[in-house]
């Protein structure tokens, strides 16, 4: 598109979006080209890498009988959550892999009694396409189900009521982006970048700092909701300790995006301000760090942790269009939050490009140890810690 072109059908003021907004950001609703529905399959694809380490894990922790009865009141139903479900389809699976898991648990420990019913419930943020979520439920399914629209980072249950937890590539969305990288006096100032991938130090912390407190925070909520030997299974994306930044999954993208937004203030196209305002809220935990905030919060037994890749599939050249859209589906909220619509659609359609030129390199970039499992078991008793 031509810059005159894109100027003007920028109309109103593009200096209308330059605070750093912390309002709920979703990914694509509906069912169209790209929607995240229809552009998802990465994710899927991704989680189910670890599932037989994560099945096992499950196999040797669940207790089912002492998970019925550690609820505050006699029951035959599990109750299962998955948070940050998005508008479907993976959570449908998910769900459907989980309960058949602990259906084979159920029929090896307890072989006599009645098999538990199911009842999932489905959170995500308030403005998540719940609509679609709900109209595209498997017809056939074996649980009840209803949603839970709010934070995952703030309590979303009463007390001692869930059983079991799912978090799927949703984790590493930080609540907001670091306030210090929007600060000029702060060493964490992110000038002309959007991510910590490439950035100093101070940026790096300022991220990893924030994905601590969140990641607390989701912890402290669900030691609160889940009974006592009840499980959280997560899956998300990381990075091998000691690896540089600049390595993680889709840390070259970011530059990238960066990029062409930079190019596009050199072009009138945005203001430098728009572009120093804009950081992407999203942070992959290398596991050590990983472990030890979960162990620093005390309220969970790691019962399984490691690193796969999230794409052994990947064989040759990435198809950056199809890519290019999967990341579009799943962070478009992000930009379009910040930027005119028009922004939006130039930077990706830059972003195919200039990918397609670095293709080896980013293919290189999808490589083992960039994808977290973990199970983890909520705690009888809570150590004090002296
Ligand atoms: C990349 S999608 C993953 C969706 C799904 N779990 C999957 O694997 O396909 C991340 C989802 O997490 C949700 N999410 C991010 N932060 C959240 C929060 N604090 N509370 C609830 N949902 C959140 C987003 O709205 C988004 O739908």
């Amino acid at each position: 598109m031509a810059t005159e072109e894109l100027i003007s059908r920028m109309g109103d003021d593009p200096e209308s979006k330059t605070l750093q907004d912390s309002s709920p950001i979703q990914v694509i609703g509906g069912q169209g080209t790209y929607s995240y529905f229809k552009n998802s399959t990465y994710q899927k694809l991704a989680a189910n890498v670890s599932k037989e380490k994560v099945d096992k894990a499950i196999k040797r922790t669940l207790d089912v009988k002492s998970l019925l009865s550690s609820s505050p009141y006699p029951t035959n139903t599990i109750r299962l959550v998955d948070c940050g479900c998005a508008d479907g389809p993976n959570t449908f699976d998910a769900m459907q892999d989980l309960i058949e898991t602990i259906m084979e648990i159920c029929k090896s420990q307890c072989p006599d009694s009645k098999m538990p019913e199911f009842q999932v419930f489905l959170n995500d943020q308030t403005y998540n396409d719940f609509n679609t979520l709900f109209t595209s439920l498997p017809q056939e399914r074996e649980y009840f189900v209803a949603g839970v629209p709010g934070s995952f980072h703030k309590r979303l249950f009463p007390e001692s009521f869930v059983h079991v937890v799912h978090v799927s590539h949703a984790l590493h969305w930080l609540s907001q982006p670091p306030e210090e990288l929007v600060d000029r006096a702060s060493g964490a100032w992110n000038k002309g970048r959007i991510h910590y991938a490439f950035a100093p130090e101070e940026v790096v912390n300022a991220y990893a700092n924030q994905f601590a407190r969140d990641f607390d925070n989701f912890l402290n909520a669900r030691a609160k909701e889940i009974v006592r030997g009840g499980i959280i299974v997560i899956s998300n994306p990381s990075i091998p300790d000691g690896m540089p930044y600049s390595l993680i999954a889709n840390g070259l993208m970011y530059e990238c995006m960066g990029d062409i937004l930079n190019h596009m203030v050199e072009e009138g196209l945005i203001s430098e301000a728009q572009v120093d305002t804009f950081n992407l809220p999203i942070y992959s935990c290398p596991l050590r760090e990983f472990t030890a905030l979960v162990e620093r919060n005390g309220n969970f037994r790691i019962e399984a942790i490691g690193l796969t890749n999230p794409s052994p599939w990947l064989e040759g050249r990435i198809n950056m269009p199809e890519f290019v859209k999967h990341i579009r589906a799943a962070f478009e909220g992000m930009f379009s939050k910040h930027f005119p619509l028009e922004i939006c659609e130039e930077m990706y359609r830059r972003l195919v490009e200039r990918l397609d030129e670095i293709n080896d390199e980013m293919t290189a970039c999808y490589r083992d140890g960039i994808q977290l499992y973990a199970v983890l078991q909520r705690k009888r008793f809570k150590l004090v810690q002296r």
